[in-house]
């Protein structure tokens, strides 16, 4: 049940997901996690193509405008690992503190957390946050970013809010 108007959008990057060759666990569970920020208004499934994906986050940011897209998959260093660099051409600014609390809360579960190069930032007044690929990781590193999400998200459709306050 949406308690928060946000519209959201939830990516799988997969080519084996694509195929229809594995079941999108990651991107359900996404989905579930952020049931309470507001409503999943897009859901898609594609391959680990560099272009591919930069053309799905600016169709959801520019002509949707989203306020928040969610992408799992294709953050490590297997040589189609593209989310990361995708991301990185469609961003107006990165967002380090949110990459860097992902990182750090999932160290404490596996030193492989070093391994992902997700990347959070802002384009346009929509969040963009970068989660690895298995529904553990996705789990992990969402539960890092939960309780400040509806505050950024709040802060980019321009809430006035004094932060000192919260
Ligand atoms: N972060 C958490 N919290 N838990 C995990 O199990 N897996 C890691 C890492 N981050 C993991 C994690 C692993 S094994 C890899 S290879 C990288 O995320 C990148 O994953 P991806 O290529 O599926 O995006």
């Amino acid at each position: 049940m949406a308690e928060q108007g946000f519209r959201i959008g939830v990516l799988t990057l997969s080519d084996k997901g694509a195929r229809g060759e594995r079941e999108d666990e990651s991107g359900q569970l996404l989905a579930e996690m952020v049931a309470p920020l507001g409503r999943v208004n897009r859901y898609q499934v594609v391959a680990d193509e560099e272009e591919t994906i930069v053309l799905m986050l600016t169709t959801w940011t520019d002509e949707l405008q989203l306020d928040l897209i969610l992408t799992t998959g294709g953050t490590g260093l297997s040589p189609r690992d593209v989310t990361p660099q995708a991301t990185e051409r469609v961003l107006d600014y990165q967002v380090p503190g949110m990459a860097e609390a992902m990182r750090t809360a999932s160290m404490s579960k596996t030193p492989h957390a070093m391994l992902s190069r997700a990347l959070v930032g802002v384009r346009g007044k929509t969040l963009i946050v970068n989660l690895p690929g298995s529904p553990k990781a996705v789990r992990e590193n969402l539960q890092a970013l939960l309780p400040a999400l509806p505050h950024a998200l709040g802060k980019l459709q321009g809430d006035p809010t004094d932060c000192a306050q919260l």
